[in-house]
């Protein structure tokens, strides 16, 4: 269920809902050799494309911050028949390694990286293309695929997310996470970010969810965190790349999110031209995390519409 490869200097770490070999399909088609675009992230060969056969579609899940991979256990558990999930850890996340390890970086941290890492993994799986879903700062790496090598995504989840980039408010308040991350450490930002990325119905009523959430966020290193903050505090806006994407989207909001409002859901929606729109009922920001059942019957929907054989 869990693997890992290397991609550049680190080590990066994926779930998989094909654990071996033989819980794969029979319709597996390699990623396109030669293609232009095929390895274009590591330029090297897919590690697995010795793999003999796989599911026909691949969906790649990415995460919010400052979780990991781990809370799309729920989704990466059921995939429909036909599909393949992944969800990345992406760098200095979960058990990724952060590209800081054993060399020094030249270049500033961007948003760019993390749909880099992506594009590693679909090498690595031996993939040309794949559905990307991504939930919050997972929704800003997935514009940023969609800006780097559009031709590799069939479709987008984009879900408690927005296209717009950080006001000046929203970049004080990096600031001050990132200053919180210093005094306190990754619990003092754990604490602080539970009330905003929970809803009400969570928070008062599923404690269980609520330390699941806290030890997720704590499982990971503060270095991981504070690249993050600069990667989503350093992202373009990607309003005007709304109107370039035609391929199928699910544009998910949820009715208790705090940190990314049904307004900036209905921006997306207006601004792609082949969107759906679905709205989970008692979830705040984590709304796969909150309302799996809700979460997976809207994606099963939406794949077997747009992608069904
Ligand atoms: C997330 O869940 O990824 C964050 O809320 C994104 C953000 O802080 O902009």
């Amino acid at each position: 269920m869990r693997n890992q490869f290397r991609f550049e200097n680190r080590t990066l770490s994926f779930l998989d809902s094909a654990s071996s070999p033989s819980d794969l399909g029979q319709d597996y088609v390699p990623a396109t050799p030669g293609h232009p675009n095929a390895a274009a992230a590591s330029g090297t060969p897919p590690a697995d494309a010795a793999l003999s056969s796989s599911p026909a579609h691949v969906l790649v899940f990415i995460h919010a911050f400052p979780m990991n991979a781990a809370m799309w256990e729920a989704q990466v558990a059921s995939p429909p028949p036909g599909w393949r999930f992944l969800a990345i850890d992406l760098r200095g996340f979960g058990q990724s390694e952060n590209d800081t390890v054993g060399t020094a970086r030249h270049t500033a941290p961007a948003i760019d990286d993390y749909a880099r890492d992506v594009l590693a993994l679909l090498d690595h799986v031996g993939v040309f293309d794949a559905v990307v879903g991504g939930l919050s700062m997972g929704g800003y790496t997935a514009f940023a695929l969609a800006r780097l090598a559009p031709a590799r995504i069939r479709g987008f989840i984009l879900s408690n997310t927005r296209a717009e980039a950080d006001d000046e408010a929203g970049k004080k308040g990096r600031q001050d996470t990132l200053a919180l991350l210093d005094r306190g450490g990754v619990a003092a930002v754990a604490a602080e970010m539970l009330p905003r990325v929970l809803g009400d119905t969570t928070l008062r009523g599923r404690p269980g969810i609520v330390e699941r959430v806290r030890a997720l966020i704590e499982s990971n290193s503060a270095e991981g965190i504070r690249q993050g903050i600069l990667r989503m505090m350093n992202r373009p806006d990607s309003t005007p790349l709304l109107s370039t994407i035609a391929r199928p989207t699910l544009v998910i909001a949820s009715d208790e999110d705090r940190a990314a409002s049904g307004g900036q859901a209905h921006v997306m929606h207006r601004g792609l031209a082949n969107a759906d729109l679905v709205t989970i009922r008692r979830a705040g920001h984590l709304s796969n995390v909150e309302q799996p059942e809700q979460f997976n019957d809207a994606v099963h929907r939406f794949l077997s519409t747009h992608f069904g054989d």
